[in-house]
C-alpha cells in the first residue's frame, strides 16, 4: 500500500471508504464539504492509502495550533487485520511529527468501543476529559423530527385486539417482505443505521455485537425486511420476550423510499402478524424525534395512546453518536 496525500480526485473514493466503514452516521457532517475544508485548511490533510489505484485506506489528519488531531481513520472492511491501519496510524504521526506537534488526541464514539482496543496497540490511551461542544452554524439536525432541546416526549401506545386493517396500494409494484431468520449483526446494523438515521436511533448502536446478536437471534424477535425491486426498503421488529405481550420495537421506512406508502402498507403487514402470533397486547411507542406521521399513522391503524414520558432531548448534550469522528 502506498499512503500519499489525498487530490482533489480522491474525494468520491475516500468518502466511499468512510461509508463503508460506517464513519458516515452522523448526518450534521458532511463529508464532502470535511474533505475539502480538511485539504484546503493549511493545517491538515487527507492521507489516503492506495494499492493497484484503488483506495484501500484513509485517514484526516491535522493540528489546532496546539494538538494534533485524527478523524475519519478507516482501512476498507475487505482489508483489515493487515497492519494497513496501523501504517496509516504511522503516517498521520509523522505528518504531526513534521508539523512540530507534540501530541495527538483522537474521539472515538461510545458505541465503537471496538476501536479501542486498536488505538491501544497503536500506544494511544485513554484519558479521563469531558467532551464538550457547541454548533456555530446553527443547525441542529438535518431532517425531520425534533430540532429543539426540549425534552423529548415519547407516546406509548397499545392495542388489544385485531383491528380492521385497511387495504394499501403502495406505488411501487414488486414487493417482498422477508423474515430475516437470524439476521448477520452487520445486516441489522445496516438496517437500523438506513432507517432510523433521521431520526436520532442510537439505542441499538450503543450495542456490542454480542449483545445485539443476542436481541436479534432470539427466538422470540422477529425481523422482517420489505423489499422494492429486490433492495431492502425498510423493516420492523416484532418483540415477544415480554409474554403475553408483543412489542412492535422497531418500524421503519428507508430514506430513499418514503413518499411511496409503503409506511402505511408495511405497518398493516407488521400488525397483521403480530396479531397472527395472538398476543394479548400489541404495543408500540414512537417519540418527538421520529417522523410527525408516525404518531398519527399508529393512531389511525388502531393503537390508542396510553402513558407519556420524557426524556432530555439528545441536542441538549453533546452526544458522541452524533458528534461522530
Ligand atoms: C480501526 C481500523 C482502522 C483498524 O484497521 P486495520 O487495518 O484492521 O488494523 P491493523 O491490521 O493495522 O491492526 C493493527 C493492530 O491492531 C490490532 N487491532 C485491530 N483492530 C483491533 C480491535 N478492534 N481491537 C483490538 N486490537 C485491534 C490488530 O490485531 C493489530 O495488532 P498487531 O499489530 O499486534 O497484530 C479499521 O478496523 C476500521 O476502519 N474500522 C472502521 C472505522 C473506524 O471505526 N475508525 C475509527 C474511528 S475513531
Amino acid at each position: 500500500m502506498n499512503i500519499r496525500g489525498a487530490e482533489a480526485d480522491d474525494e468520491a473514493a475516500v468518502i466511499a471508504l468512510w461509508d463503508a466503514s460506517g464513519l458516515l452516521v452522523n448526518p450534521l457532517n458532511d463529508p464532502v464539504r470535511d474533505f475539502r475544508f480538511c485539504r484546503d485548511s493549511g493545517h491538515g490533510d487527507i492521507l489516503v492509502g492506495e494499492r493497484d489505484n484503488r483506495v484501500i485506506a484513509a485517514a484526516m489528519v491535522g493540528h489546532d495550533g496546539h494538538r494534533g488531531w485524527m478523524w475519519y481513520v478507516a482501512t476498507h472492511p475487505d482489508e483489515r487485520d493487515q497492519g494497513l491501519g496501523r501504517r496509516m496510524i504511522h503516517a498521520c504521526e509523522k505528518w504531526l511529527d513534521k508539523a512540530g506537534v507534540q501530541k495527538i488526541e483522537l474521539m472515538v464514539r461510545d458505541t465503537n468501543t471496538r476501536v479501542i482496543g486498536f488505538y491501544q496497540r497503536m500506544g494511544y490511551m485513554v484519558e479521563p476529559r469531558e467532551v464538550m461542544s457547541k454548533r456555530l452554524d446553527g443547525k441542529p439536525v438535518k431532517a425531520g423530527g425534533q430540532k429543539t432541546d426540549e425534552p423529548v416526549v415519547i407516546t406509548y401506545l397499545e392495542m388489544t385486539r385485531r383491528p380492521p386493517l385497511p387495504l394499501v396500494a403502495p406505488t411501487p409494484k414488486k414487493l417482498a417482505l422477508l423474515q430475516a431468520v437470524n439476521p448477520t449483526v452487520g445486516f441489522y446494523r445496516y438496517l437500523y443505521h438506513a432507517v432510523g438515521r433521521d431520526w436520532i436511533w442510537t439505542d441499538r448502536k450503543k450495542l456490542s455485537d454480542d449483545a445485539l446478536a443476542e436481541i436479534i437471534r432470539h427466538d422470540r424477535v422477529d425481523v422482517f425486511v420489505l423489499y422494492v425491486d429486490g433492495v431492502p426498503a425498510g423493516f420492523f421488529e416484532l418483540d415477544r420476550r415480554e409474554k403475553p405481550d408483543i412489542d412492535l420495537a422497531y418500524f421503519g421506512i428507508m430514506p430513499d423510499f418514503i413518499g411511496m406508502r409503503l409506511g402505511p402498507y408495511l405497518l398493516a403487514k407488521a400488525i397483521d402478524i403480530a396479531w397472527s402470533r395472538e398476543p394479548a397486547r400489541l404495543t408500540v411507542n414512537t417519540c418527538t424525534l421520529d417522523h410527525p406521521k408516525a404518531l398519527p399513522m399508529y393512531q389511525r391503524f388502531g393503537f390508542r395512546p396510553v402513558g407519556r414520558n420524557e426524556m432530555p432531548s439528545p441536542w441538549q448534550r453533546f452526544d458522541p453518536v452524533l458528534e461522530e469522528s
